[in-house]
């Protein structure tokens, strides 16, 4: 492996100094996108999706064309030799040779770290299971820098299905780390947050946890409202995503009371937790989130490419 290489597999493995850094150069990217239209020139991004994707796949193959650089890979993993039965590591060890820089998306947790191990180019984990996507988490922290000015003192209510939404967890850890001041979990009992995570936020971090039913409990008291889809693929019989995939709907009617410059953010792809009313608010910048993703993916292939 060479020596310093550095992977994104979690974003516990970088400083905030070094988030930050990410998020500061996605949000100079986002004012002026063709200053950078040639710093990849000549470099390769391979897209290995093992999963479905729009926003994460696009946005990064977006974002090296952008960058003046070009992509190959695959989104479905039956189109390669994956389907005749070759291993994640013998895959990376080859893609090394083709690509500078490789981004996964695996149904299998820890498979993007297990990808590292084997590979003398730098991994992006795209999300792995139910465990984490640090871009979504990245593309998250630049939205709330764009719209709330700062990453700091938010009070942010995370509704839905925060049992399994690897964004979640992924974007909580994170947050901590920038004085939230309060977290506010809205699940159903069945698809609360994992106890390790709560437990985790506890020990570590000055911080207030509550845990509510309903989003009109506390709708006046957020900064920010992160809904999520309740996660279909990672339930184990279709009777109990069915009893519990209508939870939530956000509607009109349900943020009367929130804050004049409240944000309502969602990863999408979006189901039917937010009713399509609610697009025309000016707080429902869910769509906008999702361009920022392309921005911070062209900084952060700039910072893994150590390019200036
Ligand atoms: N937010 C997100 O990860 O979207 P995709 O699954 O479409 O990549």
């Amino acid at each position: 492996m060479k020596k310093n290489l550095k992977h994104l597999i979690g974003l516990q493995d970088y400083s905030t100094k070094e988030i930050k850094e990410i998020v500061d150069l996605g949000e100079k990217i986002s004012l002026s996108p063709k200053k950078y239209s040639n710093k990849c020139h000549g470099k390769i991004l391979a897209t290995l999706f093992y999963e479905p994707s729009t926003r994460t796949k696009f946005s990064f193959e977006s974002a090296m064309l952008r960058l003046g650089g070009n992509i190959i890979g695959f989104s479905d993993a039956n189109t390669s030799s994956v389907s005749k039965g070759e291993s994640v590591a013998d895959t990376i060890r080859v893609m090394s040779f083709y690509a500078d820089i490789a981004v996964m998306r695996h149904p299998k947790e820890g498979a993007p770290k297990l990808a590292a191990e084997y590979t003398s180019i730098p991994i992006i984990n795209a999300g792995d299971g139910g465990h984490l996507h640090p871009t979504q988490t990245l593309t998250d922290l630049l939205t709330i820098q764009k719209y709330k000015g700062s990453l700091e003192n938010h009070v942010i209510g995370l509704c839905g299905d925060l049992k399994y939404g690897r964004t979640v967890h992924s974007l909580i850890k994170t947050m901590a780390r920038f004085n939230t001041k309060k977290f506010v979990l809205i699940s159903p009992e069945e698809l609360m947050l994992p106890n390790s995570l709560k437990r985790y936020l506890k020990e570590n971090y000055d911080l207030e946890i509550i845990e509510v039913r309903k989003i009109e409990e506390i709708i006046e008291d957020l900064d920010i409202l992160y809904m999520t889809r309740i996660q279909r693929e990672r339930f184990f019989n279709e009777e109990d995503y069915l009893k519990l995939k209508d939870s939530y709907i956000l509607t009109k009617d349900k943020i009367k009371n929130a804050k004049k410059d409240m944000i309502i953010m969602h990863p999408l792809p979006r189901v039917n937790e937010i009713a399509y009313e609610v697009d025309e608010d000016k707080r429902a910048i869910y769509f906008n989130q999702a361009k920022m993703g392309l921005f911070v993916r062209m900084a952060l292939i700039m910072k893994l490419l150590e390019v200036e």
